[in-house]
């Protein structure tokens, strides 16, 4: 997570002192810790302990009460920063067609017509969506709907990508599918992702770093390095300790 003096690692998002409250209740607590350029880091932690609440902070969404959020040094402009997010649940616009769910960032972006077609037509095609452009999302699987949202944030090319819990409502075979299509978006695109979750095996799976938060007042509790090579071995003896270790952690909130 932090970026060590003396090699090439660069620090894209920096949390400092962030303390969010709605009224009288606190929830982030004078939170801190940085997120590396190109890193995936997967973000574990109780329900209610502010998860949401600290992407969107990050996106202004929300007003921070206290502290900042950079991102490459300077305060996160949503605005002008390339950042992409995929909300809780499902995030499509039911009166719009594949396609165009698809060309929305970019729609908002004022993309070139030329440059947004091609976008749009690459993402489709690597999400696996090419034959439904011209569906609405009520003729869509969740898993289709998931992979319309993938495809949405990716076209945008953004150098940040924030997923929460993208994957919590589907079958165990789709989320391996769009797991692994995640990583491969990641691996050719490089951009930095924060991806939070409440399933220990996903973050392991997935993750570069692992944050564990706590209850609120959430702190961060602790963050695993996660060096297991890929594609990753949910069976193998490594992988099923860093699982655990993990799940001790959690075994605390
Ligand atoms: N707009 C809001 N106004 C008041 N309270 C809020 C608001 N948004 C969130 N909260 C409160 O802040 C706390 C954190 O909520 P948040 O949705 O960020 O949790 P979370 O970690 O994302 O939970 P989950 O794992 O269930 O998605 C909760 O107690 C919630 O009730
Ligand atoms: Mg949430």
């Amino acid at each position: 997570m932090e970026a060590k003096a003396g090699n090439e690692r660069q620090v894209k998002v920096q949390v400092n002192h962030l303390t969010k409250k709605f009224g009288d209740l606190l929830v982030l607590d004078d939170i801190s810790f940085d997120v590396e350029k190109g890193d995936l880091l997967c973000v574990v932690g109780p329900t209610g302990c502010g998860k949401t609440t600290f992407l969107n902070s990050l996106t202004k969404i929300y007003d921070i009460t206290s502290g900042e959020i950079l991102l490459d040094s300077h305060p996160v402009d949503p605005k002008k920063d390339h950042i992409a997010y995929i909300f809780q649940g499902n995030s499509t616009m039911p009166w719009l067609t594949v396609e165009q769910n698809v060309s929305f960032g970019l729609d908002i972006k004022h993309v070139p017509q030329e440059k947004k077609r091609e976008l749009v037509d690459k993402y489709l095609e690597i999400v696996g969506l090419t034959k439904y452009r011209k569906y609405y999302p009520k003729q869509l699987s969740a898993s289709m709907l998931q992979r319309v949202s993938i495809a949405r944030a990716f076209a945008t090319e953004p150098e940040l990508l924030l997923m929460d819990e993208p994957y919590g409502q589907l079958d165990i075979e789709l989320r391996f599918k769009l797991e692994d299509e995640l990583i491969r978006l990641w691996e050719m695109t490089g951009t930095t992702v924060i991806f939070i979750t409440h399933n220990i095996e996903e973050a392991v799976y997935l993750g570069e770093h692992i944050m564990v938060l706590t209850n609120k007042p959430t702190t961060v509790k602790q963050t695993l390095q996660n060096d297991l090579p890929r594609p990753r071995d949910i069976a193998a003896p490594e992988f099923v300790r860093l699982r655990e270790e993990v799940t001790e952690l959690i075994k605390w909130w």
